[in-house]
């Protein structure tokens, strides 16, 4: 492998929290599938290729007594990471330059491995050191990530790569090559305005989304060497080869069939869930996947026990930075407010960004828990609710003395791009800005009132919160500014 050279240390590529890898929601899906998986405070978490690590980070601030472990080969980005964590300040996790090939047996089993967007980005020889890591690193009851991108949808985007790729100079510096691609992009947009055959709709609908996308994505995922889609039916059977057993989609409603017209739900019925699985992906042309994996011996059954799942809770569904495309986002049906889903969804917006066990939502409903389940499950399926086995460490309320975490705060101060205590990335405000940092659990909010006053004293800044302070609105304005940060998931017991 050549370490001079290498695309990802010549041209950033965007970092951030990836909702559906949290170890938490893989938890899930192995509890769901019968067994208990590692609790996630003291569990040891792998990421190939983990970029800058800012998938990883918020992880290990969130457990400080698990072991958390990230490779990548790009120097650049792990440097930015590492630099990250020290500023975090988190002892628990190793952000190591090494090729993921360098894993061997030293490195230790894992209970939760995340590899997200690496596998469709590597040399076919990388890729079998991905199943191999996938299938010796992986602890008895462990659970593993891998998303790729999926044939047939993939084939509608290799259009735009082929183009791209046919108009940028070869061998052009990354940024030319961008400003080229960009280019092509809109020129095919701009040739198909107004044409309502396939291809214009397509342009439409895909091309002039791209020519929006961050720089590095598109570098990255379209300008790319190596660029592989699979058939799932073939990834799956590779992957069983390594001993590993695929388990479902992190993202529970892009396997759903519950709202596909009876007659095809019946015909897909009749098939096993793999079989049914890749039938899916050529109904819904799906172009991307976040598979769940465990190893083959474990024994898994086909339809949760609904005492075990009574006793997982229930939160709202990812609100959607997670940037890979989604190929099968389905919408709530509407109902009456006297559907336990309708109730749950109703209950939850009202508490958010808090979950709600099963049971008590069962207690809540008076309805028996079996009931409530099955109507949980179907939410769960469809895309309208989250399923965890351990929920969110977050509050919806305020104490006097708000905590936020090392990494929100730090990050708060940097970019002002932060990652909620759902795992989500929130864009804060200028006022949200100068309050996060503040937010220690130690401080409060009479002290970082009076605080932002001195500041403003000091400072000839105009801008909202600065005023609010002057204007003697100051504690107010800070507590309507908590309930915000509360509800957007970043504040801690
Ligand atoms: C598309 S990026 C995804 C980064 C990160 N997982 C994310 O989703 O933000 C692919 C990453 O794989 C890394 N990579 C490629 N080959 C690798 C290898 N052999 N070992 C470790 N990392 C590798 C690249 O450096 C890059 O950071």
């Amino acid at each position: 492998m050549n370490h001079e050279s290498f695309a990802y240390d010549d041209y950033d590529y965007p970092g951030g929290p990836i909702y559906h890898s949290h170890p938490r929601h893989l938890q899930a899906v192995g509890y769901l599938s019968g067994w208990r998986p590692p609790t996630l405070a003291t569990a040891r978490i792998l990421e190939l290729g983990c970029g800058t690590g800012e998938n990883l980070i918020p992880i290990a601030c969130e457990f400080p007594s698990a072991q958390v472990v990230g490779c990548d080969l790009s120097k650049r980005a792990i440097r930015f990471g590492r630099d990250l964590c020290d500023r975090v300040g988190l002892p628990n996790l190793d952000l190591r330059h090494e090729s993921l090939t360098a894993i061997n047996s030293d490195w230790g089993q894992f209970d939760y491995i995340i590899c997200h967007g690496v596998l469709s980005w590597v040399p076919k020889a990388v890729q079998a050191e991905i199943f191999r890591v996938l299938s010796q690193s992986l602890s008895k009851h462990g659970l593993a990530y891998l998303s790729y991108n999926t044939l047939p949808g993939w084939h509608l985007k290799r259009i735009a790569r082929d183009a791209v790729r046919f108009h940028s100079t070869a061998g052009g510096k990354p940024h030319d090559s961008v400003a080229q691609s960009r280019e092509m992009l809109e020129l095919m947009v701009e040739a198909n305005e107004g044409l309502d055959s396939i291809f214009g709709r397509l342009a439409r609908d895909q091309f002039s989304l791209l020519c929006n996308c961050d720089d590095g994505y598109l570098f990255h995922e379209y300008l790319a060497e190596h660029n592989d889609a699979f058939y799932f039916r073939d990834l799956v059977s590779q992957v069983a080869s390594f001993g590993l057993r695929y388990l479902g989609e992190a993202r529970r409603d892009e396997m759903s069939v519950a709202l596909l017209p009876s007659r095809v739900q019946t015909l897909l019925q009749q098939v096993d869930r793999c079989e049914q699985e890749q039938y899916l992906d050529f109904l819904k042309s799906r172009m991307f996947r976040r598979s769940v994996f465990c190893r083959s011996e474990r024994s898994v059954v086909a339809e949760p026990d609904a005492t075990r799942v009574a006793s997982m809770s229930v939160t709202l569904p990812a609100t959607g930075i997670d940037t890979a495309p989604s190929a099968g986002a389905q919408q709530r049906e509407p109902a009456a407010s006297s559907d336990p889903v309708q109730f749950a969804i109703d209950r939850l917006s009202a508490v958010r960004p808090e979950s709600i066990r099963i049971d008590s939502l069962a207690e809540q409903l008076g309805l028996p828990v079996d009931e409530a389940v099955v109507s949980v499950l179907h939410a769960y399926r469809c895309g309208w609710l989250d399923l965890l086995v351990e929920p969110h460490q977050l509050v919806a309320g305020v104490s006097e003395r708000p905590r936020a975490s090392s990494c929100a705060r730090v990050q708060a101060l940097e970019t002002g791009v932060v990652t909620s205590q759902r795992h989500e990335s929130q864009t804060l405000d200028a006022a949200e800005r100068r309050i996060v940092p503040r937010l220690t659990g130690t401080t409060s909010i009479d002290e970082i009132c009076r605080q932002l006053r001195d500041e403003s004293r000091e400072s000839d800044s105009r801008d909202s919160a600065t005023t609010t302070t002057r204007s003697g609105r100051a504690e107010s304005a800070v507590r309507n500014c908590l309930k915000a940060l509360a509800r957007k998931g970043l504040l801690l017991d």
